[in-house]
């Protein structure tokens, strides 16, 4: 493409260094559209004739059905997705192919291309979260009492309500599916027409090509529109708080499956035995969405250490751009596909999450809540009395709602019979009914305001 200021061609090494085909056939689609809408400009700005531009973007569908049945050849030697079809179309219409990249350089296509990727890519995790938010409140619904030991410190807290725990889950997705839209409103710009980097001489209309390829208006800057690439670094930055969060849910799973806990059995669809355990199964795909999460944000620091320091404009570093941010798309569907599937089919062990619930005296709060209300004692006295309570209990290993009356008189005398009525774990989740809080009721009002946010109302559902 540039023989004519050079007498040699490159070494192998230079050619293999040089080479993106590997990588950004995948724009091969974006590639495509962005040429035709390129060219359709040219042809109405009268910046090449009717003609060569029907005959160009004949060529480009041509290419196209080839991309699409044989898969995009890699050629070294062409370089990039960029030359293979520009190649490719000169075998085939001849070198009115050569009229393409008129007003045009390989900095503003591959920016267009590589944007339109990763708006595609946003729309396709946006699609994925909101089926794992289907599947969160589904079960949420399904598990608005449900009793399970809340815990802080992985230690047992207080009881709460499995539905509760599922929509905190619901409540990340909501926030990272927000970041996605933010990323795609302020991404949604379109470089074609920056040229190399300073404009072009030719007149353009980057109004059509913008609307063309669905963009809400031009890029403003022709410098930072062939060197910005921070459009992916928002898409990966997302990504990495996404894979977070999954990672979170995750482990959830993994502790919850294990046998001492055995609050959750997982679909044997997403879980793997072991080659010498006959008993195991074990929960492969959450320890692997935890794992991903690991390299979704290397993902990301990967291209924000290519970026740091580039001067202004475009340098070959930037075509480091593509693999991590492929990477990162691939793995996070697949986790978000995994985790969908995970919380859409396990089987919630309600009674050993009951009985787990009844542990730890996790109610040893609602003992000193009614002390405050009750007896109108101020709470840090009625904390102290609770533990001495709950040291009694300790010590002839029972409950709290097994202790005697009496004794619990002689701890403080204060304390009448109606007490027991508020440290069972029921009545515990029950009291929790503040705005957010884990108590059944609330659920059930968060599971309303979640389906309606997923434009999902009763009845819309099968
Ligand atoms: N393959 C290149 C990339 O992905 C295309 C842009 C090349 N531009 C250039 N001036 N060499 O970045």
């Amino acid at each position: 493409m540039w023989g004519g200021r050079f007498a040699a061609g490159p070494s192998a090494i230079m050619r293999e260094i040089n080479a993106s085909i590997p990588f950004d056939k995948a724009l091969w689609g974006q590639d495509i559209a962005a040429s035709k809408a390129h060219v359709a400009m040219l042809g109405a700005a009268g910046i090449v004739s009717a003609e060569d531009a029907a005959a160009i973007a004949a060529g480009l569908d041509q290419v196209a059905a080839e991309y699409a049945a044989n898969g995009v050849p890699e050629d070294w030697d062409l370089e990039d997705i960029h030359m293979t079809t520009e190649s490719r179309l000169a075998e085939l219409i001849g070198p009115v192919a050569g009229r393409l990249h008129t007003a045009r350089s390989r900095n503003d296509q591959v920016a267009t291309d590589f944007r339109l990727w990763v708006r595609d890519c946003l729309d396709q995790t946006d699609a994925g979260l909101h089926a794992l938010q289907v599947a969160l409140v589904t079960r949420a619904d399904e598990h608005a009492a449900s009793i399970m030991p809340g815990f802080t410190h992985l230690q047992t807290a207080q009881p709460v309500t499995l539905g509760h725990h599922l929509l905190a889950y619901y409540e990340m997705i909501r926030r990272d599916r927000s970041r996605l839209a933010d990323a795609r409103v302020r991404m949604n710009e379109c470089p074609l027409g920056a040229a190399a980097l300073a404009g072009t001489g030719f007149p353009i209309d980057r109004d059509a090509t913008a609307a063309a390829l669905g963009f809400d208006r031009p890029t403003a800057n022709s410098l930072d529109s062939v060197s910005d690439r921070d459009f992916a670094l928002d898409f990966l930055m997302a990504a990495a708080q996404i894979s977070l969060h999954l990672s979170r849910l995750a482990e959830e799973f993994i502790i919850w499956a294990s046998q001492p806990f055995g609050f959750v059995v997982l679909p044997d669809s997403l879980s793997t035995g072991s080659s010498i355990m006959p008993q195991k199964k074990n929960p492969d795909a959450a320890e692997l969405v935890r794992g991903h999460s690991g390299r979704i944000v290397g993902a990301l620091t990967s291209l924000m250490i290519t970026m740091k320091g580039l001067p202004l404009a475009y340098s070959k570093d930037m075509q480091d751009d593509k693999p991590p941010v492929f990477e990162a798309a691939s793995l996070l569907a697949l986790s978000i596909a995994a985790m969908t599937g995970m919380v859409a089919e396990a089987r919630f062990r309600e009674d050993r999450m009951r009985a787990a619930a009844e542990l730890g005296y996790a109610t040893a709060t609602d003992l000193a809540d009614w002390l405050v209300r009750q007896a109108d004692i101020p709470f840090r006295q009625a904390h102290h009395i609770t533990g001495s309570a709950v040291r009694l209990a300790e010590s002839r290993g029972i409950a709290l709602d097994r202790l005697p009356l009496a004794d619990l008189q002689a701890i403080d005398p204060r304390i009448d019979d109606r007490v027991f009525a508020a440290l069972s774990v029921e009545a515990s989740v029950a009291a929790r009914a503040s705005h957010g809080g884990t108590a059944p009721g609330q659920v059930k009002l968060r599971v309303a305001d979640a389906r309606l946010a997923l434009g999902w109302a009763p009845g819309l559902e099968g």
